[in-house]
């Protein structure tokens, strides 16, 4: 069973049920926190869904929610509900969304697509490369059938790259040092787990920032491997180019200016209804909603409003 909590589900769930939306998109699934609850709330108040659209780039993520929560999930959808189940990046799931989203039977309704970027807490607990509390092969990758494990990218970069990645994605202090000690356990063999890269970090980093820089690292890494700002980037460009004669609203949860730096430039095409953080209380309950910033986008063609 899954142990994530998912993030700001009260902000998302209000904006939800005021939208009373005919598409419901979630394309970072993950455990299905968030979408069970937004579709459990939508039955409650009767709310009819022509289409569900899910996915993510994990396809363990999806099996997972298959096996556990699907059966739960369909009772909440109506007769003539579609409901689809991708395992796609989110520059492929906004493509494959704009093609169902293109039929007649859509036009003038009312969308809400929900990116909720980063990791989750089962994939930090159970899968390979991401949390360094276990020593687990230095893995990383969302999708272990794509591109390469972050221990054989590492070996692949220069000392120079790895410290830009360092720097660019971990916002390290002193990068090339950290780089250059990585890059040497690589070489002699010693660079195969998460335990083995906290190892080097812990012989070369104070012992009063080494939470922090751990954290950093691994964050790093993990978006290289992954290219989530690439893909993200792609995403944003496909919906600024979204020509639909429907309404949309984008509820895009965000954990560090890197994400943002890349999501706000929507702006230019989209308007930027809201901009939401945790409570005190939740970040008490859940530490890792901390850092979260709840963007609400909406594209509204010639300012209709739809349902
Ligand atoms: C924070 S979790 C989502 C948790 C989910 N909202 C819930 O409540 O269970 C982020 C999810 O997004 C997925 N993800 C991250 N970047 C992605 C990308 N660029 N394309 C597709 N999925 C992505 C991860 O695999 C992960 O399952």
């Amino acid at each position: 069973m899954g142990i994530h909590k998912p993030v700001m589900l009260k902000e998302c769930l209000d904006i939800v049920l005021h939208e009373k939306p005919n598409v419901w998109a979630d394309l970072t699934l993950g455990s299905g926190g968030h979408t069970s609850e937004v579709l459990r709330e939508l039955r409650e108040k009767a709310i009819p869904l022509d289409l569900v659209f899910l996915s993510d780039a994990d396809p363990r993520a999806i099996e997972l929610f298959k096996k556990e929560k699907l059966s739960a999930i369909r009772e909440y959808l109506g007769p003539n509900t579609e409901l689809i189940i991708e395992n796609l990046w989110l520059s492929e799931a906004i493509s494959k969304l704009r093609e169902f989203l293109a039929e007649e039977r859509f036009l003038r309704k009312n969308v809400v697509i929900m990116v909720d970027l980063g990791i989750s807490l089962d994939q930090v607990e159970f899968r390979e490369g991401f949390g360094y509390k276990h020593d687990t092969p230095l893995d990383m990758r969302f999708n272990p059938t794509q591109g390469v494990p972050a221990s054989e990218l590492i070996g692949s970069l220069s000392i120079d790259h790895l410290s830009d990645i360092l720097k660019n994605y971990g916002e390290i202090r002193h990068p090339y040092k950290l780089a250059r000690a990585i890059k040497s356990a690589h070489s002699r063999g010693r660079l195969r787990t998460t335990g083995d890269l906290v190892k080097v970090l812990k012989a070369n980093v104070p012992e009063v920032i080494l939470k922090k820089t751990l954290h950093k690292v691994f964050q790093a890494l993990r978006i290289a491997v992954n290219d989530e700002l690439g893909d993200l980037k792609r995403f944003t460009e496909k919906l600024r180019d979204l020509e639909l004669d429907m309404q949309i609203t984008l509820l895009a949860l965000t954990y560090h200016s890197l994400e943002r730096r890349v999501i706000k430039p929507l702006r230019s095409k989209w308007r930027l209804l809201k901009k939401l953080r945790p409570t005190e209380e939740e970040i008490k309950e859940n530490p890792s909603s901390r850092s979260a910033i709840l963007y609400i986008f909406r594209y509204s063609p010639l300012g209709k409003t739809c349902r």
